[in-house]
């Protein structure tokens, strides 16, 4: 089968692919397509040719999904946050729970798998606690405003095109967060455009305006604004963090973050405080997080407390028990477990996370929680103690097969794997399965309209014969 670039072909989408993408086949060769949905047939347009495989973009749907829905935000055709707000949220569901199902039997080779009714996310727009706003010298328009020789605005802040580092669609909106942050960015952008300095151009690396970071705590209802700026000018921000709050009384700190660094990254070299202490607090649960402008925190707060909730549940302690919690981040997990067991000992690479989940224990009044910092490739044989439970929430990447080793060596009773990628998780269990019987997986959905799905899964040691 003979296909090339920008080819308009019509197929039938007969699964959804894991990275959110309808999979049609074409004499056997396979193509993935942007925004088709399993069951239709559509006319789709090649825009990427691989030796195995083609992807293509929906032009015209002949025979549409009833799972299809209108999506309600204006920037869906070009920005790259959502990838699902065309299908129902059921649809989304389903789908999410087909792919932990389907790695865990495909890549897995794990047969019977009591896959769990997955948990719905309480809010599907809004739920959002960060959000990050890129400003670019150069506003992108999409392509049919283009087309009508429009002068291009010189200032534009929003989300990237996906795939590009420099093209920044213009934006009044994102729905994935509460609506007071909409206000914010709009305010924040007609005053940097009117404020006589230039945004950043990530090609000259010219230019003042870098990135809008706003955090929300919907516990607390507070908000942070993070300006990212090249240099420090006080006499700019001050009267910006002033004007914000005076329109939404909600925000409790205004900071400054400075960077002369190339890499398009949100972190400063440096942090001014412009308002308040320079934090706002959040909740999971009963717990309280003190969360700086560039701490890790989860970025749906419920969805989080749903999924630590499960892993409470899945760890089944009796108060007695020894837990470890590998890939531990600030400690939210060994926080949740702490009042369960008798000892936590989380270890993590970041030295910054371990000492924001030494602070969030104290703050949190927990005594019983050991961290340590470093690969865990290394510090997993620091430890001498035979754990009852040990938890593990790795990076999208999965476990390092010498981590699966180290675990395997350690042998605990019960491993509970938190993952948020089914892939990887399956790929690990496969290494596990001759010593652990997976026994429950819980899907819990954080991320609507994406295709990310997390997952907890209780796995049982097996006892020699
Ligand atoms: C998915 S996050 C888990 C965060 C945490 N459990 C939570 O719920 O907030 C994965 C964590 O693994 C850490 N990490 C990645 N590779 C690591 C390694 N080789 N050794 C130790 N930690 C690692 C990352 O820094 C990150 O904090």
């Amino acid at each position: 089968m003979v296909i090339k670039r920008n080819q308009e072909l019509v197929l039938n989408i007969e699964k959804m692919a894991f990275g959110g993408k309808g999979v049609a086949f074409l004499e056997g060769f396979v193509v993935f397509v942007e925004r088709g949905l399993p069951g239709e047939r559509v006319r789709a347009k090649v825009y990427k040719k691989k030796r195995d495989y083609a992807e293509a973009r929906v032009l015209e749907v002949f025979e549409p999904s009833p799972h299809r829905t209108e999506p309600p935000c204006r920037y869906v055709p070009y920005c790259g946050g959502c990838q699902w707000q065309h299908i129902s949220y059921k649809a989304q569901l389903e789908y999410k729970s087909g792919f932990v199902r389907e790695a865990l039997s495909h890549l897995g080779g794990i047969k019977e798998i009591a896959v769990e009714p997955i948990i719905p996310s309480e809010k599907t727009f809004g739920y959002r606690n960060k959000m990050e706003f890129s400003f670019s010298d150069r506003a992108w328009l999409p392509p049919e405003e283009f087309k009508k020789g429009l002068s291009i605005p010189s200032f534009s802040l929003g989300l990237h095109v996906p795939g590009t580092f420099n093209k920044v669609i213009d934006m009044e909106e994102c729905l994935l967060q509460a609506h007071e942050g909409n206000e914010i960015l709009r305010l924040v952008k007609s005053y940097a455009a009117s404020s006589g300095l230039p945004a950043y151009n990530q090609k000259t690396h010219e230019g003042f305006w870098r990135f809008l970071c706003l955090r929300h705590s919907h516990a607390r209802n507070e908000w942070m604004v993070n300006l990212v700026t090249s240099e420090e000018r006080e006499d700019v921000l001050a009267p910006l963090a002033q004007k914000l709050k005076s329109h939404i009384p909600a925000i409790r700190s205004v900071v400054n973050n400075i960077t002369r660094r190339r890499a398009g990254v949100a972190v400063g070299e440096r942090e001014a405080i412009l308002l308040g202490e320079g934090i706002i607090e959040d909740q999971i649960g009963p717990y309280l997080f003190r969360i700086s402008a560039n701490s890790f925190f989860q970025t749906n707060s419920k969805g989080a407390e749903r999924l630590y909730e499960k892993v409470v549940e899945y760890a089944a302690l009796s108060g007695k028990e020894m837990v470890m919690d590998l890939y531990c981040g600030t400690g939210t997990i060994s926080i949740f477990l702490a009042k369960w067991a008798s000892k936590v000992v989380g270890l993590e690479l970041s030295g910054t996370a371990i000492k924001d989940a030494r602070k969030n224990c104290k703050e949190n009044s927990i005594e019983n929680c050991e961290f340590i910092s470093g690969d865990i490739r290394e510090t997993l044989s620091f430890i001498k103690e035979a754990p009852d439970v040990v938890v593990v929430d790795p990076p999208r990447a999965g476990m390092h097969k010498d981590v699966v080793k180290g675990l395997l060596g350690l042998s605990p009773p019960i491993v509970v794997y938190v993952s948020c990628n089914p892939s990887t998780m399956a790929r690990d269990m496969a290494m596990m399965k001759g010593h652990y019987r997976l026994e429950k997986v819980q899907p819990v959905d954080m991320f609507p309209h994406t295709y990310h799905v997390e997952s907890v899964a209780r796995l049982v040691k097996i006892k020699a014969q």
